[in-house]
């Protein structure tokens, strides 16, 4: 269950006053894509539930991952890859180029499990980013990328589109390193963190299972789910 000290933690009010962009105006950008399926519906309900436990949630956020996985993965370019089946030779195919997967820690992990059980041959390159909670403001603290990069596409994955910053940052640092092929994908935005995200990066596509209507005075998303790396983790 989710503990009610969670807003707590954050000491100022830094979404106070802040001009937030409503849901209508966010669904007319060009490449966000919000999930439409049924059982996503679903699993969102189970996910957003405060009696939702630890383990149940943590295993729900590797669901949603690999259905977005799905969607987010439609588009990928393939080469023809000669097999022996039992019977003859044929021609398959496989994913074209290597795939990347960039966790923002701690609360992508999750989701990066969950594009794993999809795509296991993906290469995983976490990144840490914190919120400063007061200011809001992303600082990277962790850092894996490898120095070779070939890649088709890289995924930045982290659950919660809030303000953007983190976002913003993850695809800022994946651009420095050469990656010409990016995507976000998360589990539920903001209309502010959506819009700031696609103003920042227009040469993204977005991908989200759903919007939220605004953030909070604490830069929490609403209705939301709390602390998505606390409810993961149970570091209440
Ligand atoms: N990060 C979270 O985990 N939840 C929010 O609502 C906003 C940012």
């Amino acid at each position: 269950m989710i503990d009610t000290n969670t807003q707590e933690k954050r000491q100022k009010l830094p979404m106070q006053g802040v001009p937030q962009p409503t849901r209508e105006e966010v669904l007319k950008l060009p490449r966000v894509h919000i999930s439409t399926h049924p059982v996503m519906a679903h699993k969102m309900t189970a996910l957003r539930n405060k009696h939702t436990s630890s383990a149940e949630f943590y295993q729900l956020v590797k669901e949603v991952g690999a259905l977005l996985a799905y969607e987010a993965t439609a588009h990928l370019a393939l080469e023809p890859w000669e097999i022996d089946t039992p019977l003859e030779r044929t021609t398959g195919y496989r994913l074209a180029g290597g795939i990347g997967i960039t966790p923002i820690l701690r609360a992508g992990l999750g989701l990066a499990e969950g594009f794993r059980e999809v795509i296991p041959d993906a290469q995983v390159w976490h990144l840490g980013l914190k919120r400063d909670e007061r200011t809001l403001q992303a600082m990277e603290y962790y850092n894996q990328l490898p120095h070779k990069v070939d890649l088709q596409i890289c995924y930045a994955v982290d659950p919660m589109l809030a303000t953007g910053g983190s976002a913003i940052d993850a695809v800022n640092i994946l651009k420095r390193k050469g990656i010409k092929r990016i995507s976000y994908v998360g589990i539920i935005a903001a209309p502010y963190g959506l819009l700031k995200l696609s103003q920042a990066h227009p040469d993204i596509d977005i991908y989200i299972a759903v919007l939220d209507e605004k953030l909070n005075d604490y830069g929490y998303i609403v209705p939301g789910l709390g602390d998505a790396g606390d409810r993961q983790f149970g570091t209440f």
